[in-house]
Formats: structure tokens, C-alpha cells, sequence
């Protein structure tokens, strides 16, 4: 069989390890089992503790998208706030709407972060009652502000916070209680570094009793029939289980190396990168903001990043990203995040400084 695989410095997909790739092919049980339902509670502590909360935590068999659609279904009763600052604000943007939901883009340039006072100001209009926020956008290497637009948007009692951390959890701390976060999401094909196809989304008891207000639209991404399953230990339709076997394994390595060393690796590789990134180009977003999971450099040598890819996936078996949407060429993208480690990164910005004669 065609060898396909190269080892992903990609912003998602990223590298899975063979031990994970091995949780997946546990022989199967049945969902409606009790091993199975002794598999999902096992799970739910593990990932409070991943999200640091005592609230519920969701796992929906789809992609990100799906609970990017759920996450403003469930909430949405009088307006929305999607907060654009990339493709992936703006994709939530486009979702909100597509559902039919009362919505307003507050925008930035791709390469402004979403500040805290901008937020404060759209919602004194007392029109909003959910905001969305891409954390860690991925399509410029952004890391928004959360800390502070959660402070701002705490200040605002009937206003829920939904956060897409796609690319951000699992490589930085997030403090879903003490923030006090309304839905967080993330699928695990990012910085949780399994394959692609779940999505984990921490829910807030405040954005469940929303959505029993709001009777959402959809069964599939429904909250109140999420939980009503999730009570019994199960999922409303059959899940992806090799995933949820993979999540288990996953989050015991994770407790294993211990939360904190792993999000300081996560900033360390994040420094080696932006380090040669200044040195022989600069980075796409404003300084103050660069994401710890992955670097958008600025193509200031007109290089063909397309070349230089080619040349990385068939002559050293290692990928990165050229840039996003109308990006493309003019950046390009190195993720750090999941199961990388700094020996991996020094390996990849050596290959690319002698490919490109640096
Ligand atoms: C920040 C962010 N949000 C949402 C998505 C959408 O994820 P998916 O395509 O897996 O649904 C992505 C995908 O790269 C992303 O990076």
C-alpha cells in the first residue's frame, strides 16, 4: 500500500502516535452497552479536568463546523455577536446567519486582534445576548484576547460566550469555570492530536438552560437531547467509539506528561518558531498576539511556499501549510502543537533553512 502519511506540522490535522492510532482499533462494543456507558463516564471527569470545570462536557461525532452550528442554535434567543477577525469568525459568522438567527459581524482586519473595549461597546447597544469568539485563529496564527473579552462579556449578565478553541485547547490552559465560559469547542484533530471526526464542546449549566429556553431547531445538535443522554452515560445516535477509545488513551498521556508541562512545550516550540520567523521573515499578526500553537509568517522573501511544501513532503517527509484563503503565498503556517516536540520543530527549521539556503 502507497506510504500517504508525512508528518504533519499542518494546523490540523496534526500527528497522531502510533499509541493512539492503536486506541482507535480496540475491538468495538456496542453503544447501547454497559461497557459503553462505563467508557463515557470515565471519560467525563477526565476531560472536567482537561477543561478545569465541574460543568458538562459534550462529545458530538462531527467536525468543528457542526458545533460552531450547535453552539449558536442552542443560544441564540435575541442577537448575536460574531466576533471576525479570520476565516474561521467569519465562517461563524456565515453559520449564524445560515440558521436564520438575528446576527452582526463586529470586524477587524485579519491582522488586528479583537480587543476587550471594542466587545464592551457593541454590547452596551443591550441588543446581543451570545457572542462568538475564535480564540486561536488558525487561518492567520491570532491568538485573541479571551481572558479579557470573557471579563468584559461577564460584565454583561444575559450575554453567553461561545468559544471556538479549535486550535488552541489541548495546547494552552483554558479555564472554562473561571472564566466563565458559556460553550467551548474544540475538535481533537488540532492540539488533542487524534484523527479528525470529534468534537469536544464544554456546555455551561447557563447555556443549558438557555437552550431549553431557545428549543433549538435541530435534533442532532441539540443540547437538551444531548443531555438527556449524556444523564445515562450515553449519545443520542451512535459515536465515532475508536474515537472516544483514542480520547481516553489521549487524555491519560496527557495527565501523564501533566497539563502544564505540555502547555509549556506548547510555548516553547511556539518560541523557536516565531524566533526564526523574525530572524528571516516576520509573523502575520500583531506582535502581542501570536498564537502558541502555531506561526503565521509573513512571506517577506517572495519564496514559493508551494515549492518549498513539495519539496518538504517528497524529499523529508514533513508538511506545513501554505497560507489561507487570499494568504496563500503571501504566508505561510507552521503548526507546533499536539505531540510535537521541540527536537521535531529544530528538525523541521533546519530542513526549511538548508532547502532554502538560509
Ligand atoms: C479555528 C477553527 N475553527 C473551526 C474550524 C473548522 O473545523 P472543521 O473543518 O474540522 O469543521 C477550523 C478548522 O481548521 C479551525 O481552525
Amino acid at each position: 500500500m502507497k506510504n500517504w502519511h508525512s508528518k504533519l506540522f499542518t494546523p490540523g490535522p496534526t500527528e497522531v502516535r502510533p499509541e493512539v492510532l492503536q486506541a482507535m482499533s480496540t475491538p468495538q462494543i456496542h453503544h447501547r452497552s454497559p461497557e459503553f456507558s462505563e467508557l463515557y463516564a470515565e471519560l467525563q471527569p477526565k476531560l472536567q479536568k482537561f477543561l478545569y470545570t465541574d460543568q458538562t462536557v459534550f462529545v458530538f461525532t462531527c467536525s468543528s463546523t457542526g458545533v460552531m452550528e450547535a453552539a449558536v442554535r442552542n443560544t441564540v434567543r435575541k442577537k448575536c455577536l460574531n466576533l471576525v477577525n479570520g476565516a474561521f469568525g467569519a465562517r461563524w459568522h456565515q453559520i449564524t446567519k445560515a440558521c436564520g438567527l438575528p446576527c452582526e459581524a463586529l470586524e477587524n482586519p485579519w491582522d488586528v486582534a479583537i480587543k476587550p473595549e471594542q466587545v464592551e461597546e457593541r454590547l452596551r447597544s443591550g441588543e446581543f445576548d451570545a457572542v462568538t469568539l475564535v480564540f486561536n485563529e488558525t487561518s492567520t496564527g491570532m491568538m485573541n484576547p479571551l481572558p479579557e473579552i470573557a471579563e468584559v462579556v461577564k460584565s454583561f449578565p444575559d450575554v453567553l460566550l461561545l468559544v471556538d478553541a479549535v486550535s488552541a485547547m489541548g495546547g494552552v490552559k483554558i479555564e472554562f469555570d473561571r472564566l466563565g465560559l458559556d460553550v467551548l469547542l474544540a475538535g481533537v484533530q488540532k492540539a488533542i492530536a487524534l484523527p479528525p471526526g470529534l468534537t469536544v464542546c464544554a456546555v455551561s449549566d447557563r447555556a443549558l438552560a438557555r437552550a431549553e429556553e431557545v428549543k433549538p431547531k435541530t435534533y442532532y445538535f441539540s443540547f437538551p437531547v444531548m443531555l438527556k443522554y449524556h444523564k445515562k452515560n450515553q449519545t443520542p445516535s451512535t459515536p465515532s467509539i475508536p474515537h472516544l477509545f483514542a480520547l481516553n488513551a489521549q487524555l491519560d498521556a496527557m495527565f501523564e506528561e501533566g497539563l502544564e508541562k505540555r502547555f509549556a512545550r506548547h510555548e516553547e516550540m511556539a518560541s523557536l518558531v516565531q524566533a526564526w520567523a523574525k530572524k528571516h521573515f516576520d509573523i502575520y499578526p500583531e506582535e502581542g498576539y501570536w498564537s502558541k500553537t502555531l506561526t503565521c509568517v509573513k512571506n517577506t522573501r517572495g519564496i514559493n511556499v508551494a515549492e518549498l511544501n513539495r519539496t518538504l513532503v517528497e524529499e523529508h517527509g514533513m508538511r506545513i501549510s501554505n497560507g489561507y484563503g487570499d494568504l496563500k503565498e503571501k504566508t505561510f503556517r507552521i503548526a507546533h502543537m499536539g505531540d510535537l516536540t521541540t527536537a521535531d520543530i529544530r528538525g523541521l527549521l533546519s530542513t526549511i533553512d538548508m532547502i532554502l539556503g538560509l
